[in-house]
């Protein structure tokens, strides 16, 4: 903001409060960049998004955002967590906007404000409030009076027919009606009408070109990773592909680009869409959900940014030439009329490496990479050559006495069915989602059977089959107050069929179902008419064949008791009978549980190992960690990798790990939530787990690591921030760095040579300098951070002749 803030917003919104914040002035544009108080600018934003963290971390976020040289924090407005009814607003704790702006403020940062109100955004009903789907006569994301709000609506418009193409001008003219002084911007929207710019969305936006030549080039969400869903897979996307997706869009011409996420964070409570998002929102950011960068990435975009914001000056103000070096390779050239001179030089192969010319120099190319010179000369930076140090980062696992054997537990069970009086009766289904109207996931529906004592199963001891359809998101099924399984549908289908044989008896059964939703639609055209539920039930192996039970009188009850009578929330704790025990049961479905805990030693985040629990939701304090749920993802192992190649193209099924692995067993539960004793854990488990095994465990980083080649570029700076390349020397550079108050204790590997493996497990090579140790203890123990030089005064220059050799260093952080 800078005294100003420079609001460029997404899309639409109807809330005035909203525009409180719109202090900006002097912000405008030209064909080349944003223009701000006079001056062209190139500006690195970064997405974090408010309510995906809580107040006591967003300094630390925008601080770790500002050193990795961002100079924007962008965020989505979230209606729904602002208006939580018609008229009634929160502007509290985590959805505290004002005060995130002003966190964003105090650090010189500008804020780019996406208003949405739809946001998508894999946040529950893309950020729409659920209610106003219940406002008579609406229809979202088209020309409907009260609708009327928008984001990325470009690929959508034509499922709107007439109504979207007349909705889109109309936003975009109310938009800039508002008179807020900065720009407005449009996302993946062709037909943005002026002075409205539209923007790209995409893992690349190189090609990308606004619409008219005299809107800059904007980048609104690069994807350094992607998001995850119960039972999916973990995605990554390499550093060395984003920074090449980076530093092509700004060789290409463009000014703003914004890293969708930087911080992905956590979908805490229920705002997580779906259905199935997990709770976690990692992304694979920049920075981790837990708060701390994430290495190599963080590092090496750092590194890229000083590169770029190097060469910002002749980039914005120079002209430039665009010269083919050979098959794949091109240099784009900026000079201007002070003798400056920037390029870029890409090689897009996707497999081969390429040397060329350039200036009567020789450049080495590694495949699918840039390299950028500030001067035209020195490299400082190659997108594929990561030099950033990387952290050994481990969930340590907190003592019993945290949680388990000493704690007392106090347990209250859920009836398996309707709990007090039914809402209503209905002959036949309902829609889950228009009956709860997402006040809760839970809906119960109940229904009863009389056997004859004459069933041919119950003589032969077999079981007849229950066969439920449902079009999502999952259920749990009890017959005669017993648990008999739990049908779900995935990432890609919510709808699904459950088939399980049960258990009846002769006379009246009953047959309770809990309908669960995971999560609310977040985008698609007309999403907010996307259903969930039961749609079938018949029961099969009884003497008349299969019976259908659809069309049966069926009792219907939203959400369950503890959560009606709030008994996670300090004041609504007497609300049920507890029973105290030592040992809490285990595989008890419908139960929850409390135990009173300290919090984990230390300030390291706190995440909650729920890997052998079943499926729930658990609060710290009464505050909302969310929905856990260790589901085992589906995917075969050969749908996983061990390795990812960064080159070539990126998409979020390339690199993934976790295949047959819980999708999520960590839930983040901040510092700030506890007290350093008597912390209030509850949680309600809807199938059956062992609470026993239930940890706290400390987000640790013990040490720290660095890997550099000989040939690896190194950009290096006055100082002062001085914004020339020091020439005198350009060897690359060996960073080691330990977090927070921690120092180099100890120097646990250390290997110029050929040294192979990771951070944690390097090895040495047949090609070793025995100096190695000595060297890199000399520049690093007792420090925070060091650099250790691979020139010839540090490392033997004879040694292993024609080989391309490197320096491996595992530091221990105390
Ligand atoms: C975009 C959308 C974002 C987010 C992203 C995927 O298309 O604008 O809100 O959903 O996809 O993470």
């Amino acid at each position: 903001m800078k005294g100003k803030l420079c609001i460029l917003m997404r899309f639409f919104f109807l809330h005035a409060s909203f525009f409180t914040l719109v202090l900006g002035s002097n912000v405008s544009y030209d064909g080349r960049s944003l223009i701000i108080d006079g001056q062209r600018k190139l500006l690195i934003s970064a997405s974090i998004h408010y309510p995906r963290s809580v107040p006591a971390m967003w300094p630390g976020l925008v601080k770790a955002a500002k050193e990795g040289g961002v100079d924007v924090i962008e965020t989505y407005v979230f209606w729904n967590g602002h208006e939580l009814s018609p008229g009634n607003y929160y502007f509290g704790g985590r959805f505290n906007l004002v005060k995130f702006a002003k966190i964003v403020q105090q650090a010189g940062m500008y804020l780019i404000l996406r208003i949405g109100p739809f946001v998508a955004a894999e946040w529950n009903y893309g950020g729409v409030p659920v209610w106003l789907h219940y406002i008579p006569g609406t229809v979202f994301r088209t020309y409907n009076e009260p609708f009327m709000v928008e984001n990325e609506y470009g690929y959508y418009e034509s499922s709107y027919g007439e109504g979207g193409k007349k909705y889109a001008q109309w936003a975009a003219k109310m938009a800039v009606a508002q008179n807020t002084g900065v720009p407005w911007i449009m996302c993946q929207q062709w037909d943005a009408p002026d002075p409205v710019i539209d923007t790209c969305n995409s893992f690349y936006c190189d090609q990308f070109k606004p619409t008219s030549p005299n809107r800059p080039k904007i980048w609104t969400e690069n994807w350094p990773g992607w998001f995850k869903t119960f039972g999916g897979r973990d995605p990554h996307r390499p550093a060395e592909d984003v920074a090449y997706a980076v530093a092509r869009f700004f060789q290409k011409g463009g000014s703003v680009h914004n890293y969708y996420m930087y911080h992905g964070g956590t979908n805490f409570g229920r705002t997580a869409g779906g259905p199935f998002i997990t709770t976690s929102y990692d992304y694979d950011a920049p920075i981790d959900e837990y708060g701390l960068p994430r290495l190599p990435k963080w590092g090496h975009l750092k590194e890229l940014h000083k590169a770029i914001k190097l060469c910002e000056s002749v980039l914005l103000n120079g002209k430039s030439v665009n010269i083919s070096l050979g098959p794949s390779v091109e240099a784009d050239v900026y000079t201007d009329s002070s003798g400056a001179c920037a390029a870029f030089i890409a090689n897009v192969d996707d497999k081969n490496d390429k040397t060329v010319e350039f200036r009567n120099a020789s450049y080495h190319l590694p495949a699918w990479s840039v390299s950028i010179l500030p001067d035209c000369k020195n490299v400082v930076f190659n997108t594929a050559k990561v030099t950033s140090h990387v952290n050994v980062v481990a969930m340590v696992p907190e003592k019993l006495r945290q949680l388990g054997k000493h704690v007392k537990w106090d347990v209250f069970k859920e009836n398996a069915g309707i709990w007090g009086q039914a809402d209503f009766v209905k002959n036949g289904f309902v829609d889950h989602i228009n009956t709860t109207k997402d006040t809760t996931d839970y809906l119960w529906q109940t229904t009863s059977i009389l056997v004859d004592e004459n069933e041919e199963f119950l003589k032969k001891g077999s079981k007849p089959v229950l066969l439920i359809e449902s079009k999502g998101h999952a259920l749990h099924a009890f017959v005669n107050l017993e648990y008999q399984g739990t049908g779900t549908g995935n990432g890609t289908h919510s709808p699904f069929n459950f088939t399980n044989p049960v258990s009846l008896r002769a006379g009246k059964n009953e047959i309770a179902l809990l309908s669960l939703a995971v999560g609310l639609p977040t985008a698609g055209p007309f999403y907010e008419f996307v259903g969930a539920g039961v749609t079938s039930v018949k029961i099969k192996g009884l003497n008349n064949g299969t019976i259908d039970l659809s069309s049966h009188a069926w009792s219907y009850k939203i959400g369950v008791q503890g959560e009606h009578l709030q008994i996670y929330q300090e004041d609504g704790l007497n609300n049920v009978k507890w029973t105290s025990s030592s040992k809490p049961p285990k595989r008890q479905p419908l139960t929850w549980y409390k135990a009173i805990v300290d919090a984990p030693p230390g300030d390291e985040p706190v995440g909650l190992d729920m890997l052998h629990m079943g499926k729930g939701l658990a609060w710290l304090n009464g505050e909302e960690i969310g929905r856990y749920w260790p589901r085992i993802s589906e995917f075969k192992k050969e749908d996983c990798v061990q390795e990812c190649d960064y080159r070539g193209k990126f998409d979020p099924d390339k690199c993934d790990t976790g295949c047959g692995e819980p999708t999520q067993k960590w839930y983040h539960v901040p510092r700030s939530w506890f007290k350093p004793s008597g912390n209030i854990l509850v949680f309600f488990e809807e199938k059956g787990g062992d609470p026993t095994k239930i940890r706290f465990v400390r987000r640790e980083v013990s040490g720290a690591c660095a890997l550099v080649a000989e040939d690896y570029p190194s950009v290096r700076f006055h100082s002062q921030g001085d914004d020339k390349v020091e020439n005198n020397k350009n060897t690359p550079l060996a960073h080691v760095m330990c977090p927070g108050d921690t120092i180099i204790s100890a120097i646990k590997f250390a290997s110029f040579g050929n040294p192979s493996g990771t951070c944690g497990s390097y090895l040495k090579g047949d090609c070793h300098d025995p100096n190695s140790n000595t060297v890199v203890e000399k520049a690093c123990l007792n420090k925070k951070e060091c650099a250790i030089d691979l020139t010839e005064e540090n490392f033997k220059t004879n040694l292993c002749p024609g080989l391309s050799r490197k320096l491996a260093v595992e530091a221990i952080c105390r």
